[in-house]
């Protein structure tokens, strides 16, 4: 870390407080506590502007996949400033990297997806893949298939269409959503299931929603289903063995396209570079991805679509007429060159291997957590995981919103030297996939005596026990 930076961490505070509206932010803290200042970074850590230094175990925002700092990076995304730093896109035109990128997602995606639009972000990137396949309806005749299926906390981004297939209640709050054309099924969440049914048995129930609900409104109106393959922001949900594949069967059967909301779990979180196909067995029409992509270097969403609806959509619907679907920075041509890079890294490091051995421990490490009285789960696979946080661990009660008990935690996190994320009762990992396992049994220890410090504050408060 370079010691010579100094920052102005009372201005900027004071700056960031008048001046910037937070994403996903409640104003009543923000207004009194303001922002913890993040300035530098370094491998798996971060280091905010007073010189505190924190192991990352949020990995940005689920993105940080090769961890900071790579000064390859640096370097091929100024290099990429120097030869050209942006070009359009539009109508016939690309830059090197751009066309680059495309063929080697193609190559790393399962099966036929073999086309690739860019975008800048997840949300674009999920509100891509609807807006084609509508299109693609519409250039099948199919003008009346158009009704979209998601599930209840699964999260698809913050556009007005994506927050709308989002199924997070709590998200919903004061802010309006699309109703007529987004439905939502049950989340296969095994931990909440009906007591004495087995896991088995409640996969053919999630199963059986989606199939009930494309009866009921009819396989000729419904164009998709869109699924993370883990669920990311609605609380880690690993769905049941044979799920997905199941799940995609049905669509099939139906003519309703899979969309695969990979935006997290792409690019080695899971092992994989694709988690749909080798870690769920299952190959979707569509892949949406970003975050890992690029490793949160620069922002770059990217969708992949089949050849069977690429070879539907390329065909003109009238003598000269334009696909009508693009953003001026489609294919930026710096985010591009961050992107090559990132694979080239991720590829040549085998960071996906190192999941694969690493991740396991950190599921076992972190399960060790459950003998804590107020831990009812902790969930997940290789690096993205959760700790739910109950009041009752034989009921799964909650603790009571007020008892703000993820945030709590990670406050106590924080003052030990971990960043973990708080949604909730919920606390998420999701770290630089290059951890060792020394880091993994620092981010275990920290989280245990984080977890203790919050149940002797709930019992002092009476909010517990
Ligand atoms: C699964 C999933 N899809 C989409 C998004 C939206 O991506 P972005 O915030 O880049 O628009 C996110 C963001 O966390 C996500 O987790």
């Amino acid at each position: 870390m370079k010691e010579d930076r100094k920052f102005d961490t009372q201005e900027l505070w004071r700056r960031d407080l008048e001046h910037c509206i937070h994403p996903w932010t409640d104003f009543s803290t923000f207004k009194e506590e303001g922002s913890l200042i993040m300035a530098e970074s370094d491998g798996a850590y971060v280091v905010d502007s007073d010189g505190r230094r924190y192991l990352d175990g949020i990995g940005g925002l689920w993105c940080i996949n090769i961890g900071y700092g790579r000064e390859e990076m640096a370097e091929a995304i100024a290099e990429q400033i120097r030869q050209i730093p942006y070009f359009s896109t539009f109508t016939h035109l690309i830059t090197p990297p751009a066309a680059t990128l495309a063929a080697k997602l193609a190559d790393l995606a399962p099966g036929p997806l073999n086309h690739v639009f860019f975008g800048t972000g997840g949300s674009m990137a999920n509100e891509t893949a609807v807006r084609v396949i509508h299109f693609y309806f519409n250039r099948l005749g199919k003008k009346n298939k158009k009704q979209i299926i998601a599930r209840t906390d699964g999260y698809h981004g913050s556009t007005y269409l994506t927050m709308s297939m989002t199924g997070v209640a709590f998200d919903h709050i004061g802010f309006d959503i699309i109703k007529d054309s987004i439905h939502h099924i049950p989340a296969p969440n095994v931990y909440r299931r009906p007591d004495g049914m087995t896991v088995e048995e409640f996969c053919d129930q999630k199963v059986a929603d989606l199939e009930n609900k494309i009866l009921e409104l009819g396989p000729e109106n419904v164009a998709c289903f869109i699924a993370e393959p883990i669920m990311g922001a609605g609380g880690v949900i690993v769905p049941p063995p044979g799920y997905h594949r199941r799940t995609k069967e049905v669509c099939k059967k139906y003519g309703v396209l899979y969309i695969s909301d990979e935006v997290v779990t792409a690019f080695g979180r899971l092992g994989e570079m694709f988690a749909s196909e080798s870690v769920f067995d299952m190959t979707p029409d569509v892949i949406v991805c970003a975050k890992g992509i690029t490793s949160g270097y620069v922002p770059l969403g990217a969708t992949l679509f089949s050849d069977e609806i690429y070879d539907v959509i390329s065909v003109p619907q009238a003598k000269g007429a334009l696909f009508t679907h693009g953003f001026t920075y489609s294919g930026h041509a710096v985010s591009c060159a961050a992107g090559l890079k990132n694979i080239e890294i991720l590829e040549r490091e085998d960071i996906c291997g190192h999941v694969r051995e690493v991740g396991p421990y950190f599921e076992e490490q972190l399960a060790t957590l459950l003998d804590l009285p107020i831990v009812g789960d902790v969930r997940g696979k290789d690096f993205m995981m959760c700790v739910e946080n109950v009041a009752n661990k034989e009921t799964k009660e909650l603790l009571p919103a007020e008892a703000k008990i993820g945030h709590r935690i990670a406050q106590h996190a924080q003052n030990r030297g971990l960043m973990v994320r708080p949604l909730a009762h919920l606390n998420i990992l999701s770290p630089p996939l290059i951890l060792s396992k020394e880091q993994i049994d620092f981010i275990v220890e920290t989280l245990r005596e984080s977890i203790t410090a919050t149940m002797d504050d709930l019992v002092r408060e009476g909010l517990w026990k």
